[in-house]
């Protein structure tokens, strides 16, 4: 197994492989069908309000059993990462089921709620976005509630935008309605930041430079404090 020191850009066929982050030893691999239990006990630690938007409860034996399933059946790929034998986030992607949603792929991530802010989210959604691109899907899609602002923020520095906002969407357990935001990532408008080398839809300008939001945030505080 290769050990990565702060490593973020990782490539799924480097995966398994051990990522030392903040004095921690995660490992990230594909998940595989011993998981069942792990990804439930996962599921049950995170906030109701984050598992809201999800396709399957990941809670839940039956649909647990079903995303291995599938897992195993190459519908979905999924990478896990796991500290001290516990699954601490994931993420997915999976391309549409329909005839006419072949072209589009769906990615989700979650991490733990106790070791969000690690960079974990960013590698873990790294690692689908990737995945995504090398299918060669024409789109790529997101789904989030409008306060899951972490969410959203991830996404757009991906170079994701806003596709469509669907109203009272998603019913939480006590009955509430919620909005349901989907993002997109068109594949064939892609562009690579001339600093980081990441895809994105949109380029900024910056001293003769082409360059992604992130890195363009970054520069400018660099040229602001200096
Ligand atoms: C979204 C999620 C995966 C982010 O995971 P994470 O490990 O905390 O993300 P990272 O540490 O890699 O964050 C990368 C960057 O995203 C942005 N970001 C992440 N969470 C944020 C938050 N709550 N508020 C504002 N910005 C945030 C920041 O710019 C951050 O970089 P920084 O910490 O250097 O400022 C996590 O919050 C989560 O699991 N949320 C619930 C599930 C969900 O909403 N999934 C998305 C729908 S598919």
């Amino acid at each position: 197994m290769v050990t990565t020191p702060q490593q973020t850009d990782i490539e799924m066929q480097q995966l398994p492989l051990t990522l030392n982050r903040d004095g921690r030893s995660i490992e990230l691999r594909r998940l595989d069908e011993s998981d069942g239990n792990k990804l439930i006990e996962f599921g049950s630690r995170q906030p109701s309000e984050d598992l809201l938007y999800e396709e399957r409860d990941i809670t839940s034996v039956a649909d647990v059993g079903d995303w291995l399933h599938d897992t195993e059946a190459g519908r979905i790929r999924t990478v896990i990462a796991e500290e001290n034998g516990k699954i601490i986030g994931y993420s997915s992607i999976e391309r549409g089921r329909l005839r006419w949603t072949r072209h589009v792929a769906e990615i989700r991530v979650m991490v733990d709620k106790d070791v969000r802010r690690l960079g974990l989210g960013h590698v873990l959604l790294g690692l689908a976005f990737e995945a995504a691109l090398s299918d060669d899907v024409a789109k790529i899609i997101a789904q989030m509630t409008p306060n899951q602002l972490g969410a959203r923020k991830i996404f757009e520095q991906l170079g994701f935008v806003e596709d469509a906002v669907l109203t009272r969407h998603v019913a939480s357990a006590d009955g509430e309605l919620h909005d349901l935001i989907v993002m997109r990532f068109d594949t064939a408008q892609r562009l690579i930041c001339a600093e980081c080398g990441q895809y994105v839809l949109t380029l900024i300008p910056m001293q003769g430079k082409q360059l992604c939001w992130s890195c363009y945030e970054m520069m400018d505080l660099e040229l602001g404090a200096g």
